[in-house]
């Protein structure tokens, strides 16, 4: 007879409390897994929900470039199933050096080049070899997942609130405090969550504070301040936005510098996991030991394939023209509808379209009471309460360690049609007519 194990775990259940380290006390899964969750759980119940909370996208509207999928199958079917060097094939290194020597202008070193499962391992593998017990990390908040890897590094986090007006990302003079402190300053742009982009200004006045900090510290002989700049959205910009590198921008920032890529936003690819990272060699190497022990790296197939596609700009040309405008035309579509809303006197209004996914969207519900009574003390409750009246789930940005009360939205649109954006925006209209003021 087979061994029940569910049994023997039940019986020793006063385990749980103490079988892990209490580090690991404060870790949280992700809220917004949550949310999805909840609106799994509606759907089962037969209500139509607008699901516009996921950074993820639906295949049917936005699905892989055909050449990637055919690809990885050939490579397959040629025997590429085994493990692949822990840096990453060097294919794949070259064509990431082909590439942003030809979108960005920017010749990395084949050696400044780690591939990752995704852009996670290498954001991971960032933290782990920077950061040391009680060393701050400053970054801004709303911010996708950084105090998680904070936590698990054990470092000090300092998120800085930033404000609709910068684009909700982090100016010179806010990160000016900390600067003689800061071990690892932490920028996303295009952003997830705000779907704004970093400018010019902003970026180089940041970088030239890192670089006069570095300066100071290594007539000291001290450790550096380091910039992980997360950019995997950096190909969807839209509207004159441009991105912006660190390094391009001023590039003596190389040094202090680990920018994070991925196939998974700017192919639609977030399921098949190929990322990588451009970093010092120094740094490169001990993060690619970490990224090996873990085993974290690419299969082998889509290394392959993804260096060859890499390696093919007029065929990704054609892909990224057509996926962008698919993003584009959802985004601009709920930017028009919110700004007509705001218009006719209902509270709420949006930033305007600028890269990922993601649209900023501030309803001005806290502290009201819903035409049938119920009360919206807080974002959580005009979350709730927006999802049962208008059937429309999104996250708000405390999920994003942003402070509560301020009614700021994430709205994603990987996941909806266009008559699916249409309908959002008709369902809430109807959900906040009755605040018009
Ligand atoms: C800003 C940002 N960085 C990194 C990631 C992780 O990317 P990957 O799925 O390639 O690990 C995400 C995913 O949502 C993201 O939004």
């Amino acid at each position: 007879m087979a061994v029940d194990v569910a049994s023997h775990y039940r019986s020793a259940a006063d385990l749980a409390a103490r079988a892990t380290q209490p580090g690991m006390d404060g870790l949280k899964g992700s809220q917004i897994l949550a949310i999805a969750g909840e609106v799994r759980e509606l759907r089962a119940q037969g209500k139509a929900i607008h699901n516009l909370t996921i950074g993820d996208f639906d295949p049917r509207y936005f699905p892989i470039p055909d050449a990637l999928r055919d690809r990885i199958k050939d490579e397959l079917d040629a025997g590429q199933t085994n493990y692949p060097p822990a840096v990453g094939v060097p294919e794949l290194r070259a064509a990431v050096v082909a590439l942003y020597e030809r979108e960005l202008g920017l010749t990395f070193p084949i050696d400044s080049v780690l591939a990752g499962s995704g852009a996670r391992p290498p954001i991971y593998a960032t933290f782990a070899t920077i950061v040391a017990e009680g060393d701050t990390v400053v970054y801004p908040v709303p911010s996708w997942n950084v105090s998680y890897y904070v936590y698990l590094n054990r470092g000090r986090g300092v998120p800085i609130v930033t404000q609709p007006e910068t684009g909700f990302m982090p100016t010179a003079a806010q990160l000016a405090p900390h600067l003689s402190t800061a071990r690892l300053l932490v920028i996303n742009s295009p952003q997830n969550p705000s779907g704004t982009v970093i400018t010019e200004e902003v970026l180089g006045e940041l970088c030239d504070a890192i670089l006069a900090e570095n300066a100071r510290r290594r007539e000291l002989g001290e450790r550096p301040l380091m910039l992980l700049y997360d950019a995997v959205y950096w190909q969807l910009t839209f509207a004159g936005a441009r991105h912006l590198t660190p390094i391009g921008l001023r590039p003596a920032m190389a040094p202090y510098t680990v920018m994070v890529d991925a196939i998974s936003k700017w192919w639609a690819a977030t399921g098949l996991r190929v990322g990588w990272c451009v970093a010092p060699p120094w740094v490169r190497a001990k993060m690619q030991a970490l990224v090996g022990h873990m085993g974290a790296w690419p299969a082998r197939a889509e290394q392959l394939a993804t260096a060859a596609l890499l390696q093919d700009p007029s065929l990704l040309g054609d892909y990224l023209d057509h996926f962008k405008r698919q993003v584009q035309q959802r985004l601009e579509l709920l930017q028009r509808g919110i700004e007509d809303m705001a218009r006719d006197g209902l509270p709420i209004r949006c930033l305007s379209v600028a890269g990922a996914i993601y649209l900023s969207v501030q309803l001005d519900l806290v502290g009201r009471t819903a035409p049938d009574g119920t009360p919206l003390p807080d974002d959580e409750a005009v979350r709730k309460w927006i999802l049962h009246t208008a059937g429309v789930a999104y996250v708000p940005f405390t999920c994003f360690d942003y402070p509560g009360g301020s009614g700021w939205i994430r709205l994603s649109v990987g996941s909806v049609s266009m008559a699916d954006v249409e309908a959002t925006l008709a369902s809430l209209r109807a959900a906040l007519t009755p605040f018009t003021g």
